[in-house]
């Protein structure tokens, strides 16, 4: 089983960006916390950082035939790309939406996401531990698909 893990716009600022929000963990040491989960999961994990709406959605396509589910945190993109919705409507794979903040308890934009519908579910609030639960949902998502 392979999963991609997509983080979006400003998160490889992590560890100093807005810490009272996000708190002083790194985008490297979120990524290593996946690693060690999948390889305890015994699953294939693969990640990815970028910053632009275009390479997000062409990441989402090349997950297409090369990976089973994607987890995606897509930061502010969240709250306004139809583009990058469409894209993983288009993969049509098992996704699960991520955020490390809760995104309900913040700012009124940030209540709304336009990807939440065409993924699996969303996981808002956990810090890292977002992305561990939502690799162990996605995991159980595509073992019972
Ligand atoms: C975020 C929440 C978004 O609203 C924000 O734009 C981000 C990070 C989160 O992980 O809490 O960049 O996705």
């Amino acid at each position: 089983m392979k999963i991609l893990v997509v983080h979006g716009p400003n998160l490889n600022m992590l560890g100093t960006r807005e810490t009272h929000v996000y708190g002083t963990e790194t985008l490297n040491e979120i990524n290593e916390k996946c690693k060690a989960l999948a390889e305890e999961l015994g699953i294939e994990v693969e990640i990815a950082q970028k910053n632009s709406e275009g390479e997000i959605i062409e990441l989402i396509h090349y997950a297409h035939g090369n990976f089973d589910g994607i987890v995606i945190n897509p930061g502010a993109y969240t709250h306004y790309s139809y583009a990058i919705r469409d894209a993983l409507a288009a993969v049509a794979l098992p996704a699960v939406e991520v955020h490390l903040s809760n995104v309900y308890a913040r700012e009124e934009f940030r209540k709304t996401s336009v990807i939440a519908p065409v993924t699996c579910g969303q996981i808002t609030g956990f810090g890292s531990n977002s992305y561990l639960l939502g690799i162990r949902a996605l995991k159980e998502i595509i073992e019972n698909a």
